[in-house]
């Protein structure tokens, strides 16, 4: 019998277990595993019926990743299933943690499915870039019915068990030992004689004829640029169109051309890329850890207000200090308006909304603070202001407090230096809005230690974020690519691009929005204040006609008129027509004669720019791995996932013909930016890319 699933008997039922940890994917062993333990389930007389099952945490949660993209193994999935479906015993699968992808595709091989309340099941095929295929588009939809497998097809989200229940794809929960109570249904089926249910044989109908069409229609603007959802749905098409055996083969080949294809070997790096990012070379599970019961945010702002939701959503209570009361209401006041507007969309309940808000507590007073685990700063970039507050909180905390800043730019190490507890200190860089974006990069200081980056390491997790370990610098990883690719930008409009043709290239690409749309959002008149400041400071920062928005004050969104103009309520960016002159005129004060940029100038120099400072970053090790930086794109700016991040991308262009466009650009244009990174230099002549760093 095969070392990863084990066969016996059990009270008359034979029992067969996967037992390959972390989650029992459906690796080559494996599944020559179960097609034995099935032919000895067969074969053993003293078996009624079979159980299938997963040892550890879970049912088998999909098949391999890290087998896809390499020769296939024997016996294929869809072969190990089929032999399932066609078993003269009856088969229960018995379902715990996450029946996923081909793991669900295993049970719906199964005649009847079991499983613990707190199981789920799911094919989140779609969110790899490819598409359930071993059988589930073409099993579900027979099972459910078209429009809800449509649904968990193409969305991949994870269906709790009671939901399933109500679909049908679970037949019976569960309480108390999953494995006796699985060998108890199918027991008892026996003795009711209950018919074998082979999913192939159940006839599907459609009630709705354009269903496909409406379906596809409804998800072209949110998956947009992405292969794999309009595959799943021609995938389902195939179940009303073809008899079982022809859509299994439809479904197959529509798997292949995914799994091949280079959006799926992205969307897998950044699977992986997730995972990866939360081990710190130094760190391990036996680093300690601090227990984080409390914490506080100091700033009530749009910031420290979306930052303090993050920790209410994960039950943990949070004070938030100001100093006005008049502050504290107007935060609070949108707090509870995000939440109220979460419920309307039916996404928490009321009760929920009431239960959050009671978790946050505005204080106006410092002296609440002396208890809590960890406080977050969040006020306006100021570096006196931010020293000041370290100070006081280091007379105020307790000893092993945790003293973080949301800064974006400033030294973690110069904050630091306000308190006597350096170690103590470290950067929690949240993106706006804080509670809604994934991403957090954890900025670690010359003296934090590995305590303290462990413990928000881990919290980055509880709080729903993924967490991006980060060196000291300015920008730390996102904020100082993005800096370069905004001064390029606008460098681009001023040789002769509009706005608009230079946002649309990145959108096209992929992004959600442009720069200058991002501009607007953020509010034109933080890079001016970031600007000014440098110029006070004798930075040489080259006037700009972003100055001129700003000083008009056409600060973006919230003005109604930025680089763009917006209707009253809408977010829907518009050329204004009042822009383009105040460019006009800027070209002639400083003497440029303006010209045709193609697509292709726009969107080497805007992507090129940021390779050449992820090379930078990785080469002075602010970031520990390129991956890394892939996913601080991915999940703090949108960058599309299906082009697996900026690192990713690079490679797969090439980092010979990026260096060659940087070498030009440099010539061309000058500027620090555009010196080639040693780092890249290097790849380059050895041949190599940034994910073999
Ligand atoms: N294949 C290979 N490795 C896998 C894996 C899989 N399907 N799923 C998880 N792992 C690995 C992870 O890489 C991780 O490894 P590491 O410890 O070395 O980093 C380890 O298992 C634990 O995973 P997580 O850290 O993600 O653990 P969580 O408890 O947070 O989450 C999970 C568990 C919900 C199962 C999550 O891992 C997950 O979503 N896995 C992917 C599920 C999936 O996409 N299944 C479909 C696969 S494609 C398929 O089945 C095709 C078929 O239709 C033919």
């Amino acid at each position: 019998m095969s070392q990863v699933v084990r066969y016996e008997l059990r009270d008359g039922i034979g029992v067969i277990t996967v037992d390959y940890p972390p989650v029992n994917a459906l690796g080559r062993d494996v599944r020559a595993g179960l097609a034995e333990a099935l032919r000895t389930g067969l074969a053993d007389a003293g078996a009624q019926a079979l159980v299938v099952i997963g040892a550890g945490r879970t049912f088998p949660a999909g098949a391999d990743i890290r087998e896809f993209g390499q020769p296939p193994q024997e016996p294929s999935l869809p072969e190990v299933i089929d032999a399932y479906e066609r078993s003269e015993k009856l088969i229960v699968a018995a379902i715990h943690g996450t029946a996923l992808g081909g793991g669900l595709e295993v049970a719906l091989g199964c005649d009847y499915r079991v499983a613990v309340p707190s199981a789920k099941v799911g094919l989140p095929e779609v969110k790899l870039g490819i598409l359930p295929g071993a059988g589930g588009t073409q099993r579900l939809p027979r099972l459910i019915g078209v429009k809800p497998a449509l649904e968990m097809i193409v969305s991949g989200e994870h269906v709790p068990a009671p939901k399933a229940k109500e679909l049908g794809i679970i037949d019976e929960i569960i309480d108390g030992d999953l494995l006796e109570g699985a060998i108890a249904y199918a027991k008892k089926l026996v003795a009711d004689n209950a018919p074998r249910r082979p999913i192939r044989d159940m006839q599907v109908k459609l009630d709705n004829p354009n269903l496909f069409e409406e379906f596809e229609a409804g998800i072209a603007k949110k998956q947009r640029g992405f292969l794999a959802p309009f595959h799943c749905i021609k995938a389902v098409k195939a179940v009303v169109e073809l008899p079982i055996e022809e859509g299994l083969k439809r479904e197959r080949e529509l798997f292949k051309e995914l799994v091949d294809s280079p959006q799926s070997k992205a969307q897998r790096h950044v699977f992986f890329a997730e995972r990866e990012v939360a081990r710190v070379p130094g760190i391990d599970k036996n680093t300690p850890r601090r227990e984080i019961k409390t914490a506080a945010v100091i700033g009530a702002g749009t910031m420290g207000g979306g930052i303090a939701m993050n920790f209410a959503n994960a039950g943990i209570p949070v004070y938030i200090v100001d100093v006005s009361q008049e502050a504290l209401d107007r935060g609070l006041a949108v707090v509870r308006r995000n939440y109220e507007n979460s419920a309307k969309r039916g996404r928490i309940t009321m009760e929920q909304v009431e239960q959050r808000m009671s978790l946050i507590r505005p204080t106006l007073s410092y002296d609440d603070l002396k208890e809590v685990d960890l406080v977050i700063e969040a006020v306006f970039e100021n570096m006196e202001l931010k020293k000041q507050i370290f100070a006081r909180l280091d007379e105020v905390c307790k000893p092993g407090a945790i003293l973080a800043s949301n800064t974006s730019t400033l030294s973690i190490d110069e904050i630091a230096s306000a308190t006597k507890r350096p170690e103590d200190v470290i950067g929690m860089h949240f993106f706006s809005p804080a509670n809604v974006m994934k991403l957090l990069e954890n900025v670690r200081g010359a003296k934090t230690s590995n305590e303290v980056i462990a413990t928000v390491m881990d919290l980055s997790k509880r709080i729903g974020k993924v967490g991006v370990l980060v060196g000291n610098c300015y920008g730390f990883v996102g904020n100082r690519m993005l800096h370069q690719r905004g001064a390029e930008a606008i460098a681009l409009v001023n040789e002769g691009a509009t706005p608009a043709q230079v946002d649309k290239v990145l959108t096209d690409f992929g992004f959600p929005m442009g720069q200058f749309a991002m501009s607007d959002l953020a509010g034109i008149d933080v890079g001016y204040r970031i600007r000014q400041e440098r110029r006070k400071a004798g930075e040489n920062v080259p006037p700009s006609w972003l100055d001129k928005l700003a000083e008009q004050g056409r600060l973006g969104q919230k003005t109604n008129a930025g680089v763009y103009r917006y209707e009253e309520g809408s977010r829907t960016p518009i050329p204004d027509p009042e822009v383009d002159r105040l460019i006009e005129e800027f070209r002639k004060e400083q003497g440029i004669t303006p010209r045709e940029i193609s697509e292709q100038e726009i969107l080497e120099r805007c992507m090129y720019v940021m390779i050449n400072e992820g090379a930078k970053i990785l080469e002075e090790g602010i970031a520990q791995r390129s991956s890394d930086v892939d996913v601080v794109w991915i999940y703090g700016y949108g960058f599309p996932v299906y082009r697996g991040g900026p690192m990713f991308w690079a490679d797969q262009v090439g980092l010979d013909k990026i260096l060659e466009a940087i070498k030009g650009y440099h010539q061309r244009l000058g500027g620090a930016q555009w010196e080639p990174a040693p780092l890249l230099e290097r790849l380059v002549k050895e041949g190599k890319g940034f994910g073999s760093l």
